[in-house]
């Protein structure tokens, strides 16, 4: 019996030092301790020993037992350090390697006029706000005095969001005027640029969403001739000095009197060319001293206080300050395109 544990020891320690990996280290320990292992087997023969000998073999056997035991412990210690070596060996990182670039945008051309147009107006004191794209229509019309019946109310040109038409995206950046005027003190001067939407449909000069700047100024003593000035200074800042503007009468029911400005055209200097339809001239904004009406629907005493608005389209400015031709180049994103500003 002797030989037979001396035999189970040698070929334990033997295999045990030769396993790789955890799962073969158990399978020997089951092969050798186990309840159907080699060991067990060997003591399981102890009855038929003599009185004598029984207690010196089982102290062997528990030797034996003990050695293995040590042995898959140390084995198990080693594996789990190659292990961690190895996982170390895989994570290394090569510095060396270069790295990827990360490509950064740019402002939209839209946005980079915008934010010329919001420091001349910052510039001149002016204040910037921002409103709601879904509006109640009493102040996208009614605040501004155009009543039931107006054409720009009709279902077929505004996108109204119930039944009795009182709730809709703004078709215009003017109900600003009045949030301004309801929640500001006097003087005021304001500009509020945002997207507003038409039951437009898309070509090269239309889109049914596109953005507008609103400007309003209300003080004492604001007259037609505080509006051409101001309008003139902020055209030239972005245009350059030397461009030339001209206002025609218009009609807007929030404005009395009302003109358009326009602007020569850039390409051919006001002879006539594609660009600006053989016209010379190139539509900008819409203008006016707000109609007294207004201001009194505001709280406002029109005899004592009065004030300017305009309303231009952000689109077509933008269009001009990098001469852009079609309208789609805006809204299509086409980094080729964008690439260019
Ligand atoms: N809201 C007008 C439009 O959508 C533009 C406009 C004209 C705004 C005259 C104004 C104004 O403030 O005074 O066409």
């Amino acid at each position: 019996m002797k030989e037979q544990l001396e035999a189970i020891r040698k070929s334990a320690l033997e295999s045990i030092a030769g396993t790789q990996a955890g799962a073969d280290l158990e399978a020997l320990r089951v092969k050798y301790l186990g309840k159907k292992g080699e060991l067990t087997a060997v003591l399981k023969q102890m009855g038929s020993l003599s009185a004598e000998l029984r207690p010196v073999m089982g102290q062997m056997a528990n030797e034996v037992r003990a050695s293995v035991e040590k042995a898959i412990e140390t084995q198990s210690a080693i594996l789990a350090e190659k292990a961690m070596e190895a996982k170390l060996d895989m994570e290394t990182v090569d510095v060396t390697i270069p790295g990827k670039a990360v490509k950064l945008g740019h402002k939209h051309p839209m946005y980079l006029a915008l934010d010329e147009i919001k420091d001349i107006f910052v510039g001149m004191g002016f204040t910037v706000l921002d409103g709601p794209e879904v509006e109640l229509a009493e102040l996208n019309f009614d605040r501004l005095n155009a009543e039931e019946g107006h054409p720009s109310r009709d279902w077929s040109d505004t996108f109204y969001f119930d039944e009795d038409s009182r709730v809709m995206l703004r078709s215009q950046t003017s109900p600003m005027q009045v949030r301004a005027m309801d929640s500001m003190p006097l003087p005021i001067r304001i500009i509020a640029p945002g997207r507003v939407y038409r039951k437009d449909e898309v070509d090269a000069t239309h889109s049914p969403m596109f953005h507008q700047v609103e400007g309003m100024a209300i003080d004492k003593g604001i007259t037609m001739a505080d509006l051409k000035g101001t309008l003139n200074t902020v055209v030239k800042q972005l245009y350059g000095e030397n461009t030339v503007t001209r206002f025609r009468p218009h009609h807007f029911p929030f404005t009395e009197p009302s003109c358009e400005m326009d602007v020569q055209c850039h390409k051919c200097g006001g002879v006539g060319c594609p660009t600006c339809k053989g016209e010379g001239w190139i539509e900008l904004l819409g203008a006016g001293m707000i109609h007294p009406r207004v201001l009194e629907m505001a709280g406002i005493d029109p005899e004592v206080y009065s004030g300017w608005a305009f309303g231009m389209g952000l689109e077509r400015t933008a269009m001009r300050r990098f001469k852009i031709a079609d309208l789609r180049l805006i809204f299509e994103n086409d980094v080729r395109f964008l690439e260019q500003f």
